[in-house]
């Protein structure tokens, strides 16, 4: 069974706050849907890019605006949401089987990226037209 756009919910995260700051807390067994295999970051992003343009067959992903801005384009091969993340406390679970693309990255931004699985390039789909396919053939 496929996931939808409207499976990829954005969650909030809970804050500890005092006067000193805020600091937000993500661990494995405590509110995470899956087991946090990898953790990377993008940054330095032109303003005018756009990256992504692939979907997974199994990764899951949560994806934090840990500083800045940014807008990622969900795609399920039948209907597309955009989902702006400017929030340190917001988590976008991306779910297997989505083609995603990003954009529109402010200034000094961060987007932080919690994932299920270490880097395996074979769980890429990287052309829309096999994801399409993909989508539709099983
Ligand atoms: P990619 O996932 O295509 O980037 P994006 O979706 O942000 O546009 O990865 C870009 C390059 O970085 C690609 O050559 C693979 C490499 N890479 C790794 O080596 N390890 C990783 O964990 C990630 C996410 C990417």
């Amino acid at each position: 069974m496929f996931n939808n756009v409207e499976d990829c919910l954005t969650v909030e995260l809970s804050i500890v706050h005092n006067k000193s700051g805020k600091i937000t807390v993500l661990e494995n067994n405590n509110g995470i849907p899956f087991d946090i295999k990898r953790i990377y970051y993008l940054y330095d992003v032109p303003m005018d890019v756009s990256r992504g343009g692939h979907a997974h067959y199994e990764l899951q992903q949560y994806v934090v605006a840990a500083s800045g801005s940014f807008t990622f384009i969900l795609d399920d091969g039948k209907n597309r949401s955009e989902v702006f993340l400017n929030h340190p406390n917001k988590a976008l679970h991306i779910k297997p089987g989505i083609w995603r693309e990003m954009k529109g990255f402010s200034s000094g931004s961060i987007c932080l990226v919690l994932a299920s699985m270490k880097y395996t390039e074979a769980d890429y789909i990287r052309d829309y037209n096999d994801f399409l396919k993909y989508r539709r053939n099983v």
